[in-house]
């Protein structure tokens, strides 16, 4: 079954207002392709290339809008928006054996605020609902800041490589 058919039997709408770490509102949201798309491009336009892990976001202009596109026709995402700006994004892509594969980035100039916390906690709660068996993920194995907010919610570490593998399922 495709993920858009699965999406369409369950309710998955979300809006709701976050109180980050400094205080300002966040919007924590749906993303909608045809409306974000532009703005989504620019928060990985933007990314400085320290804030990278495992080569993503791409660097480039074409390189951003490709794999962008591939994210919305293949999974579902969140964003998380200041002042119109969409300054954090996570998504998951169904795999083959009924996980989804996790992404998550919060624009460097909104990272440290619980904004990344408040993210993975909704793509949980999305990915449960759509009755995926875990989360799946890969991670650099120097990105202590990933890695704590992974574990804290639950991720195990299932391939401790030069790159960590981690799992989080959701079925008790
Ligand atoms: C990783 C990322 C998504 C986290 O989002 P964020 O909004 O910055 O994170 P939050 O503010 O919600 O939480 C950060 C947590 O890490 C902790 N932290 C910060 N630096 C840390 C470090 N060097 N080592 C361990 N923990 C650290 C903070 O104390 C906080 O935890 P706490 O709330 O328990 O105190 C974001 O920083 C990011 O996009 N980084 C660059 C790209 C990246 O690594 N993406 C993940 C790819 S796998």
């Amino acid at each position: 079954m495709m993920l858009s058919d699965i999406k369409s039997e369950v309710n998955i709408e979300l809006r709701k207002v976050f109180k980050d770490k400094k205080g300002d509102e966040v919007i924590i949201r749906n993303y909608n392709h045809q409306n974000d798309r532009e703005k989504l491009i620019d928060m990985y336009f933007s990314f400085t290339p320290e804030n990278r892990c495992l080569g993503l976001p791409p660097s480039s202009k074409e390189s951003i809008e490709y794999w962008i596109d591939h994210l919305a026709k293949n999974g579902l995402s969140i964003v998380a928006e200041f002042n119109s700006r969409i300054i954090g994004h996570t998504a998951i892509v169904p795999t083959e054996d009924g996980n989804a594969d996790l992404t998550i980035f919060v624009h460097q100039d909104f990272q440290n605020r619980g904004i990344g916390q408040e993210l993975l906690k909704n793509i949980i709660e999305v990915a449960k609902k759509l009755n995926f068996r875990g989360i799946t993920l890969v991670t650099e194995i120097n990105n202590k800041r990933a890695i704590h907010i992974y574990k804290k919610f639950g991720f195990r570490v299932v391939k401790p490589y030069y790159e960590y593998d981690m799992y989080l399922s959701l079925r008790s």
